[in-house]
């Protein structure tokens, strides 16, 4: 069998005799395999690696199989899954759970029945080309990169990501704090052609003003007090790649009118030179202020983000994609359960629920902490008692001075007694002072 393309296969057991014994087959057959002996391991693995197959015994200390291969079917669909078992009745536990699994395999196996079963794990979705290739109405059902979401603002964001990805338009985020736009920055770089190029990040609020020029672009011996030799600036540094320009909005007026040059030149010039130089680099900039205003106010220059602007992508608030809330949560669960319960813990749906309603003024970066404490707080399963009190009873109103409908208040501080009363809508109608079924109306409206 040559083949210059072998596929990934990770095999998981406990048992080493058996991983060695299925990686000196799988290798004389010149796969590539990746051991795992715990489901932990693996679960790292799926996550830094292409897998193309999955063999995993059932029984196991801790995370058993079965989990393993729940969280497979969830978040790599696309990955057949093959199972090693010493239980031959396993099938029907198997059909229970009602997941991919193609096929599996009773210890003691032979050889020939491995190959057989392998074959049969690729063959039905015409191997390598279907599972390295995910197209992206597929793809965006649970992740992109790293983003996950499924609703309709995310699919937006990842479908003018593919649009951009392989080219060097400059593009404009614009978003909340926490709702993603730097890793909304970092997946247009590297799922684009020039991923192998340097990704850059700036963090424009982080530096002191005054050295923000010479961080940016270099500088030349001499051009100040210190500069004891020439240096070249973040700009060079990320030539042919991505320049991330994080909190754009706290670049200095000095700052603001090289980058202008930057733009329009394509070029840069040290502090302390005359001399430009040529480079090539995408700018992707990023704010969570309201730059209109700052150009209102003179303290953001109006050419300059008619040049940012090129492509503009919003990512929307939290509240504003709700659906993609129990996602998020998965992979919060997943990524703290393992850290610091090294197992798998779950959510009560009325935990979820009071998830769903909350305002979330922080975002996904808000909705992550909050799924951290959770975690170490538990046992095994995060119930309302867990999540903050916030939570629960602060239904926040924005913090800026929108004014709203009244119908739109009473509709919040509806969500806000239902969370108070962890959902029961008895409790609630009687705080409220309204009946069961006005209570069930004003929700549905
Ligand atoms: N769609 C998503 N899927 C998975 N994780 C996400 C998603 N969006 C954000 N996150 C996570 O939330 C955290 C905040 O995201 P990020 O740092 O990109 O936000 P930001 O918009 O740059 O925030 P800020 O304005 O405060 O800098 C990160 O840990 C990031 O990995
Ligand atoms: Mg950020």
């Amino acid at each position: 069998m040559m083949n210059l393309q072998k596929e990934n296969i990770l095999i998981v057991d406990d048992d080493i005799d058996i991983l060695e014994l299925l990686q000196r087959h799988l290798k004389s057959w010149s796969y590539h395999t990746y051991k795992a002996i715990s489901v932990k391991e693996a679960v790292h693995i799926l996550r830094d690696t292409h897998i193309d197959l999955l063999i995993t015994d059932l029984k196991m200390p801790e995370v058993d199989g079965f989990e393993l291969i729940k969280f497979a079917s969830e978040h790599y669909p696309n990955v057949p899954k093959l199972v090693v078992t010493g239980y031959p009745s396993v099938q029907d536990s198997l059909t229970a759970i009602k997941v991919g699994v193609v096929d599996y395999l009773t210890k003691p196996f032979t050889k020939a029945e491995l190959q057989t079963a392998i074959e049969k794990s690729f063959s039905p979705k015409d191997n390598l080309a279907s599972n390295t290739k995910v197209n992206l109405s597929e793809q965006t059902q649970q992740a992109y990169g790293d983003i996950i979401g499924k609703s309709e603002k995310i699919n937006d964001v990842i479908q003018i990501i593919e649009r951009v990805k392989n080219n060097k338009a400059t593009i404009f985020i614009k978003g909340e704090s926490g709702t993603g736009k730097e890793l909304v920055a970092r997946a247009i770089h590297y799922q684009g052609k020039f991923s192998r190029a340097p990704f850059i990040t700036v963090n424009c609020g982080g530096i002191p003003e005054n050295l923000l020029e010479s961080e940016l672009f270099g500088y030349t011996k001499g051009a100040f007090t210190g500069a004891e030799k020439d240096r070249n600036g973040f700009f060079q540094a990320a030539n042919n790649g991505t320049i991330f320009l994080d909190e754009i909005g706290n670049a200095s007026l000095a700052v603001q009118s090289r980058l202008l040059r930057v733009l329009q030149e394509k070029e840069v010039v040290k502090v302390g030179s005359q001399r430009a130089e040529k480079i090539e680099v995408r700018i992707i900039a990023a704010t969570n202020s309201d730059l209109k205003k700052m150009i209102e106010k003179q303290t953001f220059r109006e050419d300059l983000y008619y040049r940012l602007t090129v492509v503009e992508i919003n990512v929307a608030p939290l509240r504003e994609r709700k659906e993609d809330i129990p996602l998020l949560v998965d992979k919060f669960l997943l990524k703290y359960g393992i850290e610091y319960k090294d197992r798998f813990i779950k959510i009560s749906n009325k935990a979820l629920e009071v998830l769903k309603r909350y305002h979330w003024v922080g975002n996904i970066r808000e909705l992550e902490n909050v799924i951290q404490h959770a975690v170490i707080m538990c046992d095994g399963i995060i119930e309302v008692e867990h999540l903050p009190d916030t939570l629960k009873i602060n239904i926040d109103f924005p913090n800026d001075n929108r004014l709203l409908p009244l119908k739109e208040i009473e509709k919040r501080y509806i969500l806000k007694v239902l969370n108070a009363t962890d959902n029961n809508k008895t409790k609630a109608s009687k705080i409220l002072g309204i009946d069961r079924k006005t209570l069930r109306n004003k929700l549905e409206n």
